[in-house]
């Protein structure tokens, strides 16, 4: 096999080529340490408050799609064939300011400056994709941006007003799209990469067979997907990473389909990519998917990383496993088809032996009768990690539970079923004394940890109230907003 060992990408619609980029390089370090492009901050490095916002413009099935990202956990790398856009290439008409940067004037959306140009960033993003957003979903692309001193009211009031100010028909990310669209085209040679030295590798494979095969050459190496964990493991622990094998450019990993039987997520496929299949599949699913990080990292982050990590507190896994999803892993040309909740074995433990990934999750659609519901309690209400989160899936078969399936996040080394509450609604019939013996028996199914996100007691309270929560949201004879009960 042939390969290259640069990257090429267009950097403000110049193309640049980087020689031997290694591995744990960010991109915001490349923007701000090689390109002095320092319009970028960086706030926090670990993805959480939004000062590094960029957009990445990437080919997809319908064209040239530009999204918001965190350049401070964005491997260099991963940008081979994508537009990176950062502040400096905003401009309005006649060299005036950008129609976001006015409208952020006038409104007042800034006073130390510090966070604006990463506000400024998302709200570019917002105005191309929904001109005219509602306070929601201004709310919505914010939830990755922090400011510490202006107040969200005025940032606000800027991004509703943002299209009096200009049109994103006449903006030149629209009017340069085609020429875009084809130099991006050009970049893409079907050659793997492989790049930076020995110590601190970064290889990208050609397609899905090229990764099977460096796999079983460097089975012990760190696969990057969308990067929102490994980001944090360099950036943080300065912790090696190489050789790193990235995943995230894989169209053959990155669709999101649906047949008659459900919806099968590619293991690259991002939460965003994922979005308009589940609104459409899996509705109940969407303000859930909402609440999971924020836009630049939803952007990035895929549910095969969420899946693969084996994290106790992942927000997929629980609502994945009430649905009944399974998971496919490749080794090679074999692959192994098993139930979602099997994969988890013990805290750090997986089902995947070395050499081997996370293909695709299959998720099957939902069967008539079936009653479905994911819940996340966390300390904020956006962009935190849960503190429990749960999948419930009940089905009625003549006013009785003929099956329900509940997952918990946040409650055990893995996230796991709850065998007794299941077994304590089984061919009962649906009744709020049903549901209050379900939460009562919560205790056998799990012994939850304390920790600086929640007591075990806070955790099984809350626990065995979203069960009863479960019950009163979807009793058709309930009318009366949700009270929650004490155990
Ligand atoms: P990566 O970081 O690329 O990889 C994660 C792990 O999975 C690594 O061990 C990697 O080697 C492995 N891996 C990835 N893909 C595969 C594959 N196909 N086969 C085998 N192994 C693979 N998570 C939540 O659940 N809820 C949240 O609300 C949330 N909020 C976050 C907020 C911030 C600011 C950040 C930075 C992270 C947050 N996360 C949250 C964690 C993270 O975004 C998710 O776990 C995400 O889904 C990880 O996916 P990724 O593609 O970025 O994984
Ligand atoms: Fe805070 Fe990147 S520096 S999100
Ligand atoms: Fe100071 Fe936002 S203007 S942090």
């Amino acid at each position: 096999m042939t390969y290259r060992n640069n990257i090429h990408f267009l950097l403000n619609g110049k193309p640049v080529t980087v020689a031997d980029a290694g591995a744990d390089q960010t991109l915001l370090d490349f923007l701000r340490l090689t390109k002095r492009l320092t319009g970028t901050k960086e706030g926090c490095a670990e993805g959480d408050c939004g000062a590094c916002t960029v957009l990445v413009g990437r080919l997809t099935d319908t064209g040239l799609t530009y999204e918001p990202v965190n350049a401070c956990i964005r491997f260099l790398v991963s940008l081979d064939g994508c537009h990176v856009v950062t502040v400096e290439h905003l401009s309005g008409p006649e060299g005036r300011l950008h129609p976001v940067q006015q409208a952020m004037v006038d409104h007042h959306g800034s006073q130390c400056g510090f966070c604006t140009p990463g506000f400024v960033m998302s709200l570019y993003a917002l105005w191309m994709a929904t001109p005219e957003p509602t306070e929601v979903q201004v709310e919505t692309a914010l939830q990755g941006n922090l400011c510490r001193c202006t107040g969200y009211e005025p940032i606000i009031r800027a991004a509703v007003a943002v299209s009096r100010y200009g049109t994103p028909t006449a903006d030149h990310l629209n009017t340069e799209r085609d020429q875009v669209i084809s130099q991006l085209r050009a970049l893409r040679d079907g050659q793997r990469v492989v790049t930076g030295p020995a110590d601190n590798q970064a290889i990208l494979p050609a397609d899905v067979d090229d990764l099977a095969e460096v796999l079983l050459a460097h089975p012990k190496a760190t696969i990057v997907a969308g990067a929102t964990d490994v980001g944090l493991w360099v950036t943080k622990f300065l912790r090696p990473i190489s050789p790193a094998i990235f995943i995230g450019h894989l169209d053959g990993l990155k669709s999101v389909r649906q047949d008659t039987d459900g919806l099968v997520i590619g293991a690259a496929a991002t939460y965003t990519d994922c979005q308009n299949a589940i609104a459409e599949i899996f509705p109940h699913l969407t303000p859930y998917w909402d609440r999971i990080a924020g836009w630049q990292v939803r952007n990035m982050g895929t549910v095969g990383g969420n899946i693969a990590n084996g994290s106790p507190i992942g927000d997929t896994p629980p609502v994945l496993i009430a649905l009944g999803a399974e998971v496919t892993l490749r080794h090679g040309a074999t692959r192994r088809t098993m139930p979602l909740q099997d994969f988890f074995i013990d805290y750090g433990k997986q089902d995947r032996k070395p050499g081997e990934f996370v293909e695709s999750i299959r998720v099957p659609r939902p069967a008539p009768g079936q009653r479905d519901a994911a819940y996340k309690i966390s300390k904020r209400r956006d962009e935190d990690i849960s503190s429990v989160a749960v999948g419930i899936s009940v089905t009625l078969t003549e006013g009785v539970i003929s099956s329900c399936c509940i997952a918990f996040g946040g409650m055990a080394a893995t996230p796991k079923r709850a065998a007794a509450a299941e077994a304590a609604l089984l061919g009962q019939s649906w009744s709020e004394q049903v549901f209050d013996k379900a939460a009562q028996a919560l205790p056998q199914d799990f012994a939850p940890l304390s920790d600086w996100r929640a007591s075990a007691d806070y955790r099984m309270l809350s626990a065995q109230n979203l069960l009863r929560r479960f019950f009163l949201d979807d009793d058709d004879a309930t009318t009366t907003p949700v009270r929650l009960t004490t155990a």
